[in-house]
């Protein structure tokens, strides 16, 4: 397995800043603000109230009561709380899920760009990841592109909106059409979940599982705390399926991880249930920061934003016709130069398209202020205009 190229590009800036260069981190996949008081609150008790043992594998019942609530009231979906697995992390919920599903050949259908863990988990779990190039339809994945990469080995189709590398929020309509399909067709589905709720503009989140039963069977909505309450750290997510995925999913967990952290699950209930302002606060941030980069990166030649980004906090620029002018040296071609480039040349780390599928990009991360986000666009555009 190659390590996660976003955790590894992420690791490469930090290292620098810490070795005193002023690096302007864009590669983060995370929020930079701080975990909500209620979660941090909730965290605490737990430890002060010796709420500090091994739970039931799948969560505390009062999580997955209020993880339930929270699928119907925010997202339409009718579930008990026996359809919930809490994980470590909704990378967990998208590992076991694809654990459970995927047997040694099978085929599992990806937008490409995607997230970079999606091809990795479903090669280890001995699944063929068929990637459908979403360039030519605005970076959208269709029912008719994923129709025509269906086969008699396909189990799965993964869907991920918000999407990261590049923002995109399908439409309830693009969404129908898909289900119509893995329904017809008789396709799991998986639909990562975990931007919901850093959607801007006129853009609307809508999950495919509250479009009918038959589409609601066949799906494993995965979401958690990381993107929505800052709680990255903490390594909450969770999964809703039908009660045999749920229960293969726990009894891979209980042979793996056992339950997640007591301490983590106490602050996510406090999270569902304490005062949501923080999070349109946060999303407001969010989208002031999306302007800024995106007016800032249309504007520098070379730069072409095909998608402007709905939601999530990444930007997906396509810089390949800047490549022919960049001076190779030791450096490598493509997207990898040109986050070298950047790092060396403008002390700003981006991270490669290339793992995410696309050699003519890089992934800017707006997950950082205002003022650094200003300084990161300064010097990129300085490296930009000289070549
Ligand atoms: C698309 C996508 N899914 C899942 C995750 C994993 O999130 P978690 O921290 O809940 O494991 C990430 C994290 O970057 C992500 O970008």
């Amino acid at each position: 397995m190659r390590p996660s190229a976003t955790i590894a590009t992420d690791a490469r800036a930090k290292a620098l800043a810490a070795s005193g260069v002023d690096v302007v981190n864009l590669t983060a996949g995370e929020p930079d603000f701080d975990t909500m008081p209620a979660a941090r609150s909730g965290g605490l008790e737990a430890i002060e109230a010796g709420f500090t043992r091994y739970t039931p594998v799948a969560g505390i019942p009062e999580l997955r009561t209020a993880i339930a609530e929270k699928l119907l009231r925010d997202n339409g979906i009718s579930c008990q709380p026996e359809q919930i697995v809490v994980s470590n992390g909704a990378k967990q919920s998208i590992y076991n899920a694809l654990m459970v599903l995927v047997d040694p050949g099978d085929e599992v259908i990806m937008p490409s760009p995607c997230w970079v863990s999606y091809p990795e988990i479903v090669s280890l779990a001995g699944g063929v990841p068929v990637l459908v190039d979403t360039s030519s339809n605005g970076y959208r994945l269709s029912a008719e592109a994923v129709a025509a990469a269906v086969t008699s080995r396909t189990k799965v189709v993964m869907l991920n909106s918000p999407s990261n590398p590049v923002g995109t929020v399908a439409t309830d309509a693009e969404l129908r059409e898909l289900a119509a399909l893995c329904v017809a067709r008789d396709l799991y589905v998986i639909s990562d979940e975990i931007y919901e709720k850093l959607v801007y503009g006129s853009a609307e989140f809508v999950s495919i599982a509250s479009l009918g039963e038959e589409i609601q069977r066949l799906t494993i909505t995965v979401n958690g705390f990381s993107k929505a309450y800052a709680m990255t750290g903490w390594r909450m997510g969770y999964a809703a399926a039908e009660p045999q995925i749920v229960a293969a999913m726990t009894n891979l967990q209980s042979q793996c991880t056992s339950g997640a952290s007591s301490i983590s699950q106490r602050a996510a209930l406090a999270a569902l249930n304490g005062d949501q302002a923080p999070l349109e606060s946060m999303r407001q941030q969010f989208d002031r920061r999306r302007q800024l980069v995106l007016q800032r990166l249309s504007a520098m030649p070379g730069v072409v934003i095909e998608a402007v980004p709905e939601g999530a906090f990444y930007i997906f620029p396509r810089v390949s016709d800047l490549y022919e002018r960049m001076a190779s040296g030791n450096r490598s071609s493509g997207s990898v130069g040109f986050a070298d480039l950047l790092l060396e040349a403008a002390r700003v780390a981006v991270v490669p398209g290339l793992p995410f599928g696309s050699d003519d990009h890089v992934r800017v991360s707006y997950a950082s202020s205002l003022e650094r986000l200003a300084e990161g666009m300064n010097r990129i555009e300085s490296v930009v205009r000289s070549l």
